[in-house]
């Protein structure tokens, strides 16, 4: 072998080196430092089932109506990150959904109450969305946290 072709073979294996491991580190870092696009959404239904409580207050019915509509039509994650959702719930995936339903169906029975007027039934159905939350983060949220960001505290 030609000492310049040794060179080039070796210029070669350091740009690939540098680039395998930048790739790796894109990984590490896109995994422990971002939260999902899935928590971006909690965190606004969260603020959500804030400004309900507030409006169930205040009794206002319009306003718990208009967001309790938005709980039942929160966005979704990209389809990218739904795959790795997928894929670390496996078998308990029916449970997952059949509880997300539940909260979209409960969000719709508020939204009805609320247009009612029917005060009695928004404060049954606010809990019953409320439980709904507990229920699923009972199960869910510790090990979902642990799997996407690790052992870490910044999300907890
Ligand atoms: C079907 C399951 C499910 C339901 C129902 C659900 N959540 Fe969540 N929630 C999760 C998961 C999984 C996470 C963790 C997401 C993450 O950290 O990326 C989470 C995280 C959160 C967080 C961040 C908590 C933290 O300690 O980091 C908040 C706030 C939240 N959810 C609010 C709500 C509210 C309010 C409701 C009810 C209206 C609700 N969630 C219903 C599954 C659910």
């Amino acid at each position: 072998m030609k000492v310049s072709s040794i060179k080039k073979n070796s210029l070669f294996i350091s740009v690939a080196l540098v680039f395998i491991c930048s790739q790796s580190f894109a990984e590490i870092t896109t995994k422990s430092t971002e939260p999902l696009v899935a928590y971006e959404i909690m965190e606004e239904v969260s603020k959500y089932m804030q400004i309900i409580s507030d409006a169930i207050s205040r009794e206002d019915w319009v306003q718990v109506k208009k967001t309790a509509l938005q709980i039942a039509n929160q966005r979704q994650p990209p389809f990218s990150e739904k795959i790795r959702i997928v894929a670390f719930i496996g078998t308990d995936l029916s449970r997952f959904k059949s509880l997300d339903a539940k909260k979209q169906a409960i969000a719709h029975a508020l939204a009805e109450s609320a247009a009612r007027k029917d005060d009695d039934a928004v404060i049954a159905d606010f809990a019953a969305l409320e439980n709904i939350c507990l229920e699923c983060h009972q199960i869910f949220l510790k090990p979902f946290q642990n799997h996407f960001y690790g052992e870490r505290e910044e999300y907890r």
